[in-house]
């Protein structure tokens, strides 16, 4: 009885053996996951996020496009994407633009007059990241045109810009 009330006594403060072999196992079993997962595997988080974005880009092709080599769009001329890119325009641009492209607030887009390039490559961009107002208020005073990156993405956006160079000549390849 008085051993009994002794063993618990000294015993007091101290976890279990099995406890304090799976807390130490724990620590030998992180530091070996990292050695592995770093050294042996070659696991890195760039690299996991570079494989899923490639995964969704071959899911999901139809979300990205990318402009040709020398920077022309790869929409030109299609029928398909050229009545796509009006649907798109009637939406979300004539508003601004007018219907007929021939401006409102936004510039007459079928005469002869770029103000950020004439080129595909340039008007992609002007419509990708759009123009900040402080641009925009450089001399002319025009308003902003706003950015169409993550509304229309890069596919939608080389549509609409098939219906302009379909409707625009000046709009030039590259
Ligand atoms: C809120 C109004 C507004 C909307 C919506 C809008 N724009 Fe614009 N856009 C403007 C204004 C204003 C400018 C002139 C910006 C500047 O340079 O000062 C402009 C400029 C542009 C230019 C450059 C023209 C040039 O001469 O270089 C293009 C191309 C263009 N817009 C296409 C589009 C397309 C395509 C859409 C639809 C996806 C669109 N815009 C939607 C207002 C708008």
């Amino acid at each position: 009885m008085q051993n009994d009330e002794q063993e618990i006594i000294t015993n007091r403060g101290w976890l279990p053996t099995w406890w304090m072999l799976l807390f130490y196992g724990s620590i030998v079993f992180a530091i070996g996951y990292v050695a592995y997962m770093h050294g042996v595997a070659g696991w890195s988080q760039g690299k996991q996020y570079g494989e899923e974005v490639a995964d969704f880009d071959k899911n999901f092709p139809s979300q990205t496009a990318k402009l040709n080599d020398d920077g022309s769009n790869p929409f030109r001329g299609d029928a398909a994407a050229i009545a796509a890119g009006q649907k798109t325009f009637d939406g979300l641009c004539a508003a601004c633009h007018k219907a007929d492209m021939t401006g409102l607030v936004g510039p007459n887009l079928v005469d002869a007059t770029w103000l950020h390039g004439s080129t595909d490559k340039e008007v992609y961009k002007v419509i990708l990241e759009g123009v900040t107002v402080e641009k925009a208020l450089q001399n002319p005073v025009r308003g902003a045109m706003p950015a169409h990156k993550t509304s229309l993405g890069s596919k939608k956006i080389m549509e609409v810009m098939a219906y302009l160079a379909s409707r625009s000549p000046s709009l030039r390849a590259k």
